[in-house]
């Protein structure tokens, strides 16, 4: 059933996909799961802002924050099915499509800081990676960061051994999966949407995210505890449907492409700043504790 809203969802936005006239911008629906006062969230506002300004309202782009038109696993079957026409999911959500090579930036304490991570995305071994989404129907138009990651759960976690037995939310990646087995843990995919009500309902007892996205899905208020682990990355590719991308006239699309590099250059290095005022917002909140690790 969701196969064929979607499909119906993707005949509809191919119509509105034509070339653009006076009356009527061409329209990227952008498509994302977190809130718009986050990193990714306000990188899509800027990328809106320029794309509309140089192509001089040729082109409107739509966000829809907060997984109101899709969660995760769906957004990236509607990005295919051309439902939607942009997404940035995290680099841990790209398995279940088939490109698994993404989750190397979930391995633990691979990245001591966003500069190193920074040489990695834009040299060849980024650029490699965006290649391989080629073959799967999207074009990869640029790395986005949010940062590091915190643990929260109900118990105190302070040393491995705490972490036996605890149910963990994971986002779709073997990478993230084998981390919490191997703490002794009991790991569990579940759309980020999701999240706040299996932490509330005590479905999982917890999870691992950045500062800015546990404020503002309020997880802080359903979690006793949390660890500063800084102990792994969240980051996002800005991927694009490839037919639709290719089938703009070439001065729309280079100043879309002119947008996205100006948007990606103007918030990298801000979303630190997110994560800073959520992290001082959640202490004075309710949150029991945040424990440095
Ligand atoms: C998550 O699912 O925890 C995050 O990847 C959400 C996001 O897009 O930041």
């Amino acid at each position: 059933m969701r196969k064929i809203l979607i499909a119906a969802a993707s005949i509809a936005a191919l119509s509105l996909a034509g070339p653009a006239t006076a009356q009527s911008p061409i329209v990227i629906k952008f498509s994302h799961v977190v809130a718009t006062n986050t990193p990714k969230g306000l990188a899509a506002e800027k990328f809106k802002e320029l794309a509309e300004k140089y192509t001089a309202g040729k082109v409107k782009v739509e966000v829809y924050p907060n997984s109101q038109l899709y969660k995760d696993k769906e957004e990236l079957e509607a990005l295919q099915l051309g439902a939607v026409q942009m997404l940035a999911p995290s680099n841990s959500k790209f398995g279940p499509i088939g490109v698994k090579e993404f989750e190397v930036f979930d391995l633990p304490y691979m990245l001591p800081d966003l500069k190193t991570l920074r040489k990695v995305t834009d040299g060849p071994l980024g650029a490699r990676l965006l290649k391989l989404l080629d073959s799967k129907g999207m074009t990869g138009l640029a790395y986005w960061d949010n940062g590091f990651k915190e643990m929260s759960a109900n118990k105190k976690l302070i040393s491995p051994v705490d972490y036996k037995g605890v149910k963990f939310r994971i986002q779709s990646s073997k990478v993230l999966e084998a981390q919490f087995r191997a703490l002794g843990s009991i790991p569990q995919v579940m759309a980020f949407g999701e999240v706040y009500q299996a932490l509330q309902t005590g479905v999982v007892d917890g999870q691992e995210n950045t500062w800015s996205n546990i404020y503002t899905q309020k997880m802080h208020e359903v979690q006793k505890y949390a660890t500063v682990t800084n102990h792994g990355y969240i980051g996002y590719v800005v991927v694009v449907n490839k037919k639709f991308w290719d089938g703009l006239p070439a001065d729309i699309r280079a100043n879309c492409e002119k947008a996205m590099k100006e948007a990606t250059a103007f918030r990298h290095g801000q979303s630190a700043e997110e994560n800073d005022h959520a992290l001082l917002a959640i202490e004075k909140s309710g949150m029991r504790q945040i424990m440095t690790w």
